[in-house]
């Protein structure tokens, strides 16, 4: 036990910026999670470096290797348990989740989804965003259940499309959020500030944002 700390593991596919955000956030003695493991279902996910560089065990994990999703999904759980993980982030993990496996860490698994669920489920969700016309998107991180990017919504973040924004540009806007609201959402959960009420969630304590976001700016 890492001092009463939550044990976290998180799952990733690619570059982990998201991962980086939360190793920042953990490397503060005052923040209520430690990363025990980092798993990838790919060897050359950039984020294994991140997680080497800050002295965090990693495993990798090639799906390509089992014969079923169950089978993936079941040495994914065991490889977790091993290390002692009490609660899962995933971020960029871009691979979908068994039933099996998502009941199992029930309320103790979360996602990142760039875009304001339930708007925009799926992949693809900036250029998605642009080509309905949209004036705010952003992020969302929630606890998952087993239909894709669907579960209780613990924070959100709204971001402007701005005139001339393609894809990649609203990304990386979006993006920026994504590693404020995450380790965020961590520290309320780790800080046992949220709860849960049926399939919503609620802060327990604290005032939240009230000011609205208009885009285009009445001004
Ligand atoms: C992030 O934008 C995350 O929200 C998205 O993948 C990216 C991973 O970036 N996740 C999903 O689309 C899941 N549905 P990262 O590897 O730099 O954190």
């Amino acid at each position: 036990m890492a001092g009463g700390k939550l044990k976290v593991g998180v799952l990733i596919s690619g570059r982990g910026t998201n991962l980086q955000a939360l190793i920042d956030a953990c490397a503060d003695p005052g923040f209520p999670a430690v990363i025990e493991l980092v798993v990838s279902n790919k060897a050359d996910a950039f984020g294994l470096k991140r997680a080497a560089d800050a002295g965090i065990p990693t495993a990798v994990i090639d799906h390509k290797a089992y014969r079923s999703r169950a089978a993936f999904d079941a040495a994914v759980d065991e490889t977790l348990r091993a290390a002692g993980v009490g609660f899962v982030c995933l971020a960029g993990f871009m691979r979908i989740l068994s039933g099996d496996f998502v009941e199992r860490w029930r309320d103790r698994l979360i996602n990142i989804h760039p875009s304001l669920l339930p708007a925009f489920k799926g992949l693809d969700t900036h250029q998605r965003a642009i080509d309905a016309g949209v004036t705010i998107t952003g992020c969302t991180v929630h606890f998952v259940r087993p239909a894709m990017d669907d579960g209780p919504i613990i924070v959100q973040a709204a971001v402007p499309v701005l005139p001339g924004d393609d894809a990649d540009r609203l990304a990386a806007r979006i993006l920026e959020s994504e590693h404020a609201i995450y380790p965020l959402a961590l520290r309320l959960i780790a800080e046992g500030r949220v709860r849960m009420t049926g399939e919503k969630t609620v802060r327990r304590d604290g005032v939240p944002s009230a000011g609205a976001l208009i885009n285009p700016s009445p001004d």
